[in-house]
Order: C-alpha cells, then sequence, then structure tokens
C-alpha cells in the first residue's frame, strides 16, 4: 500500500488517540532500523522521540527479533498460572538491576496495567484506601491510572476512582518556576496531615515526570518523599515506565539519588516496545505480605512468555553495547547542544534534561516567561514548529509550548548533531514571534 491508501483505511477503521478522529494526518511507517524510519514512499526519518519515549534500543535489533522468533517457535502461551523459563530469568533479572531489596515482579501488558497493579496491592498491603497522586503526570488510560494522572488528559475520565487525592509538583511551569525541594516536601506534609495519614495507602509519582515537561526533581526532593512516607507507613510508588531502563542514563531515575521505593513500576523500556510488557515491582517484604493472603489479581497476559523473552534480549542489548554509558556521554553532548540553542534562540525559555531524556520549553516573552501555547493548548508557531519537523524529517513530540529530545540510546554523536541541526533551523521559526 502506499502513504495514501494506509492512512486512508487506518482512518476509516481505526481509532486513534487523544485525537478529534477529523484531524488526525499520521506519518504512514513502513520500516525501522536504528534511529531511524521511513515512510512506505520513502521519506526518512530521524526517530528524536524513540516513538513513544520507548523504543531505547533503537529499531530493528536482530538479536531481539531473534530471541522473539525462537521462543514463539518454542512455547508462545502459557495460562499464567503456569511457570516458564523466561519468566523465571526475567524475574531473576530484574531483581539484579532493580535498587535495593526490589525483588519481585508482577507482569503486565503495559505502564497502565502496572499502575493499576502497584495501587491494588498498595491498598491489599496497607488496608488503607487513599492514594496521592502529583497534578503534573501521566499514568496511563485505564480507569485507575487515568484517576492517578494529573494532567488535563484526566478530566474527561471524571469522577474516575474513588480515593484519589492529587498534590502539587515541585515545578509551576515556565513562568513560575521551581519550588525547592524543602517547600516541595512541606506542601506534601501538609496534605498528608489534612487528609490523615492513616487512610494513605500509598504516594505515587514519576520520578523524573515525563509527557509533563522532563521535571528533574530538586536534589533532596525524592530523599525527603521516602522519609516522609516511610515515616507515615505509605508506600513510595515510582512510575518509571518512560524514565526507566537507561533513558536518564541508569537503569531507573531513582538511582540518581539512591533512593529504593516500595514499589517500582515499568513497562516501554524494558522491551524497548518490541514486543508489549509491563511490570510491578515490589520489596522483598511487601511481597510477603502476600505469602499467606490472596493477590487479587490476573490478567490473561501476564507473564507472557514472547514479551518476557523479548525482555531478556532487550535487556542483553542494553548490557552488550553499554548503552547506560552511551545515554550518558550522549546525553553531555545533548545538554551542551541545549545549551547552545538557549544561547542563540530567545524563543528557548527552558531546556532540560537527564541522560538522553530532554525537553525544551518555548516563550513568547523572555522577561515575564509567557509561554509559546498555553497549558493544554497549541498555537500558530508551535504549529508552524511541529510542521518544519516533520517537513525536515525529524520526529518528535511537540506539546504545548515544548518539543522532546528523547532519541534511542543507541543514538551517535553525528546523528545527534544532524538533528539538533535541524531544531536549531527550527526555532527561527519561533524566534519570529518573541516580544
Ligand atoms: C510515566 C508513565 N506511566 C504510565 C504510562 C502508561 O503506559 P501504557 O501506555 O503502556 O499503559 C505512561 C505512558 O506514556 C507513562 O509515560
Amino acid at each position: 500500500m502506499n502513504n495514501a491508501e494506509i492512512v486512508a483505511l487506518c482512518k476509516k477503521h481505526t481509532i486513534f488517540e487523544w485525537a478529534v478522529q477529523g484531524a488526525v494526518d499520521p506519518i504512514p511507517v513502513a520500516r525501522a532500523k536504528g534511529v531511524y524510519f521511513w515512510t512506505p514512499e520513502g521519506q526518512r526519518f530521524i526517530d528524536f522521540n524513540s516513538q513513544l519515549m520507548c523504543v531505547n534500543i533503537g529499531h530493528g535489533d536482530p538479536r531481539v527479533v531473534k530471541a522473539i522468533a525462537d521462543q514463539a517457535a518454542i512455547l508462545a502461551y502459557v495460562t499464567p498460572s503456569m511457570a516458564t523459563e523466561p519468566r523465571a530469568r526475567l524475574g531473576a533479572k530484574l531483581a539484579e538491576l532493580t535498587p535495593g531489596d526490589i525483588d519481585v515482579f508482577f507482569f503486565t501488558n503495559g505502564g497502565a496495567e502496572a499502575n493499576e497493579n502497584a495501587i491494588k496491592l498498595a491498598r491489599m498491603a496497607t488496608g488503607r484506601h487513599k492514594i496521592l497522586a502529583r497534578y503534573r503526570s501521566y499514568h496511563g488510560a485505564t480507569a485507575g491510572s487515568i484517576t492517578l494522572t494529573g494532567d488535563p488528559r484526566r478530566w474527561a475520565a471524571e469522577p474516575g476512582i474513588p480515593g484519589v487525592v492529587h498534590v502539587l509538583d515541585p515545578y509551576h511551569g515556565i513562568a513560575r518556576g521551581w519550588d525547592t525541594a524543602e517547600e516541595s516536601l512541606a506542601m506534601l506534609e501538609e496534605v498528608i496531615q489534612l487528609e490523615g495519614a492513616q487512610t494513605i495507602a500509598a504516594f505515587i509519582l514519576e520520578t523524573v515526570t515525563g509527557t509533563n515537561g522532563v521535571l528533574v526533581p530538586p536534589d533532596g526532593y525524592l530523599q525527603g518523599v521516602r522519609e516522609l512516607c516511610t515515616w507515615h507507613g505509605i508506600l513510595m510508588i515510582c512510575d518509571e515506565v518512560m524514565a526507566g531502563f537507561g533513558r536518564t542514563g541508569e537503569w531507573f531515575a531513582v538511582d540518581h539519588w539512591k533512593v529504593v521505593p516500595d514499589m517500582i513500576t515499568m513497562a516501554k523500556g524494558l522491551t524497548a516496545a518490541y514486543v508489549q510488557l509491563g511490570a510491578v515491582g515490589m520489596r522483598r517484604g511487601l511481597a510477603d505480605v502476600f505469602k499467606d493472603k490472596v493477590f487479587y489479581g490476573g490478567l490473561t497476559y501476564n507473564s507472557h512468555p514472547l514479551a518476557c523473552a523479548a525482555a531478556l534480549a532487550t535487556i542483553r542489548v542494553y548490557e552488550d553495547d553499554k548503552l547506560l554509558e552511551n545515554a550518558k556521554k550522549m546525553g553531555a553532548v545533548m545538554t551542551r547542544l541545549m545549551a547552545d540553542l538557549g544561547r542563540k534562540h530567545p524563543s528557548v525559555g527552558a531546556a532540560r534534561s537527564i541522560g538522553l531524556f530532554g525537553l525544551v520549553e518555548l516563550v513568547r516573552d523572555t522577561a515575564k516567561k509567557v509561554p509559546m501555547a498555553p497549558f493544554n493548548g497549541t498555537s500558530d508557531e508551535m504549529a508552524a514548529l511541529g510542521r518544519f519537523f516533520r517537513q525536515e524529517g525529524l520526529y518528535t513530540f511537540v506539546r504545548w509550548n515544548t518539543f522532546f529530545t528523547n532519541p534511542p540510546l543507541c543514538i551517535t554523536d553525528a546523528e545527534l548533531r544532524d538533528a539538533f541541526a535541524i531544531i536549531d533551523r527550527g526555532l527561527d521559526i519561533t524566534d519570529r514571534a518573541v516580544i
């Protein structure tokens, strides 16, 4: 099929996510390799968002493809009440990679289900019902996870599940900026006091917030959250669906601050999205609660052998190709390239990154830091920037007044510079709007 046929038939018979169906304009994709993908008619794109911040090892890795094919030939599926070698090996491997005594895993199909099961585990283990979550967050689109989500994607799903209380983040948008760790922790402590600590099962937070702004917490914040949670018997759940698996230059973002949450949720980079898989990792003590108590949870595709085999092969690629080291090294280059953009382009209001997890915030007024598009909205300039990227063969996520810089972790110095050269030219468009 050609570009137009694929798009027309997809639009006729399938629904696109988070979109007015009549307005979608998808890129048709035929194949992908490394940091690139191509349309059926041969236009090449550099994938500067690893698709949905998930294809961390790059596209089309033959080692993962072979592992999937081999597993499919031997055993594609069994009921999750049975035990398989890929499941056994993956649980043991993740226990090695995850921090502290996070040792036990429940496998799901993706991130939302991982978070659903994390809050279920928290409620069952503590006997408490409330869950704290933050406003600038995304935790998935299922009933519970969308209620945990603080960003505007939650609104259409309200009232959602009972018992979820949102708290403010240390970040308040480009104009108001950041609280210190102490200020933010004091606000959190006040919410805990007002809600009643004895009613709160868990606090779920993205360690480094993803779609809501690549928000790297101020030093001391995560350690403070850990202390508050421990003091009040509240379980700390770190959602690392996006931040995990090398994106920040460490296996998990919590490793930067040496914090061990009670649960860690993951998906995306776990298999680099070659096959869908998510997981909740939990500390040994929490898992032990269910030694003599039923865990009321299940999924037909829990511990899917094909997905577990894909995850094992993907983790091997991270290790063999030293992708965490590359993320750190290329991350340092990216930080410098972002700083160059900031110096050159008045529309760059802020640029931040950790490893290969980056974002640029654009402003139309440099003194007052007025965002180039409003909260939850767009503007002519942001739309024009998005069109420019597409026309120049750079794929990334353009959202509100921001765009993302999240390439696969295998990216080379030359590929990174090529992408930034396109961004550099694109920012002339937004610079013209600066007053
Ligand atoms: C931080 C975070 N949590 C959860 C999810 C939901 O994962 P999934 O789409 O696999 O259900 C996402 C997806 O983008 C995410 O970024």
